[in-house]
């Protein structure tokens, strides 16, 4: 048997819906007995020659003094040498405290997360391990539009998709329908706070989804993206990730759930790159999937950025870290509360806000006779506004955490003025 013949062995053993999940590469995958594999063997040897890194003969690096002096608050060690595959472990391990923290209590154990170069990296590497041709992947509509990317351009997957809001909540009606219609293996994606329609389900309907997924013959992989966790601005929406209610209750023969989370928009930290692959498999499983994981990542974009990982650990260190996100989360609360009582005001009868309470953005649906892509135009050309298009509806997101307060009323009054100028 090859390495991963042994790994598909232990999946098949423990985690048989991972297992019955996989793709033909996923199948395939092993992390490669190679250079870091090797290298780790090595590494409290006194004379190691096994990494193409320049050091100073002990394991410390040798930066350009201009890099160095810029970096001066970092490890040097973990900005300027090459990180593991899977990133730095006291890194993983202040993003696990901070999972579990913000997690209320769960009884579920979680690997520690591997580190990925962004959330898009992290899913593009769930694809790649768990979608192919065969797979459904089952997302509510409209979506965010890189899932089409990843999941069908990449893999071949078959996007089964459903209306995300059905009489103003979350449309569980429609996820079960069509998870019904789903023969083989599945993936089930999540991502509330949602892009873009701005929409977290309140607990009833959370916990219809958990039933209904739950309930589902599987084989499954319900991949939580929590790109927008914590960006909540109503008292009675549920701020702990829908991964661990899934965790909780998750039977491993029939679905299994893996969460993407990151700094991107949690740490407001857009530019670092700096994204985590979580799930609650554990012990000699753990160690397989990670294997798989590893040498997807190895082939893609090799190990995760150091200086970003040196700079997101420093973070994770600061006493206030969470009042500080706080006060960037009041920032876009206020922004929030101004686009909802301007909308409430806007008496227009061809623009419709679709509803929102949370995360970054608002979808507003305009009459069918007007053209959502000629009045984007319009309010490039004549407003000086810029808005988004949203495929398959006839629809304009406003990424209302780019607008200062004080610029909402002024995008609203453009919006009403360029849809009277269509009628
Ligand atoms: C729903 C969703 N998931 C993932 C991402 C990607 O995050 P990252 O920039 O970390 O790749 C985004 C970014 O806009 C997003 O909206």
């Amino acid at each position: 048997m090859n390495e991963a013949q042994l790994l598909n062995t232990v999946l098949e053993r423990q985690a048989p819906a991972v297992a019955r999940c996989l793709s033909p590469l996923g199948r395939r995958a092993a992390f490669p007995q190679g250079i870091p594999f090797q290298a780790s063997q090595a590494q409290d040897t006194e004379i190691n020659a096994c990494i193409g890194q320049l050091t100073d003969g002990a394991g410390d690096p040798l930066p350009l003094p201009g890099l160095q002096q810029a970096t001066e608050q970092l490890d040097p060690k973990m900005a300027f040498l090459y990180s593991p595959q899977d990133g730095h472990e006291s890194l993983r391990r202040a993003w696990a405290a901070r999972q579990r923290r913000l997690s209320g209590t769960s009884v579920v154990d979680t690997a520690l997360p591997m580190v990925v170069h962004g959330l898009t990296h992290g899913c593009s590497i769930l694809a790649n391990l768990f979608a192919d041709p065969n797979t459904d992947v089952v997302v509510a509509t409209p979506m965010w539009g890189n899932y089409r990317l990843i999941f069908e351009l990449f893999t071949g997957a078959r996007i089964k998709s459903y209306p995300f809001f059905r009489e103003g909540r979350f449309n569980v009606a429609g996820l079960s329908e069509t998870l019904q219609s789903v023969a083989g293996k599945a993936v089930i994606i999540f991502n509330f706070p949602h892009n873009p329609t701005g929409y977290t389900p309140q607990q009833e309907e959370i916990e219809a989804i958990v039933d209904t997924v739950v309930g589902h013959h599987g084989p499954a992989i319900a991949l939580i993206d929590d790109a927008y966790h914590g960006l909540i601005y109503e008292p009675n929406l549920m701020r702990r990730s829908l991964f661990w209610e899934l965790a909780e209750r998750a039977d491993p023969d029939k679905l299994c759930p893996m969460r993407l989370d990151g700094v991107t928009k949690e740490l407001v930290f857009f530019g670092g790159r700096v994204g985590f692959i979580s799930h609650p498999l554990m012990g000699e499983v753990q160690a397989a999937l990670h294997a798989k994981l590893k040498c997807i990542a190895r082939g893609t974009t090799n190990v995760p950025a150091g200086p970003s990982q040196a700079l997101v650990l420093k973070a994770l260190e600061l006493p206030d870290l969470e009042d500080q996100i706080e006060q960037r989360t009041a920032v876009l609360k206020e922004r929030y509360q101004r686009l909802k009582s301007e909308l409430a005001d806007l008496r227009s009868s061809k623009v419709r806000a679709w509803p929102f309470n949370s995360g970054a953005f608002a979808l507003l649906e305009v009459d069918a006779a007007i053209n959502a892509e000629q009045l984007r135009q319009n309010l490039i050309v004549e407003h000086s506004v810029g808005t988004v298009r949203i495929d398959g509806i006839n629809a304009l997101r406003l990424a209302y955490c780019s607008v200062a307060t004080a610029a909402i009323p002024p995008l609203i009054r453009a919006i009403g003025d360029a849809v009277e100028t269509f009628c």
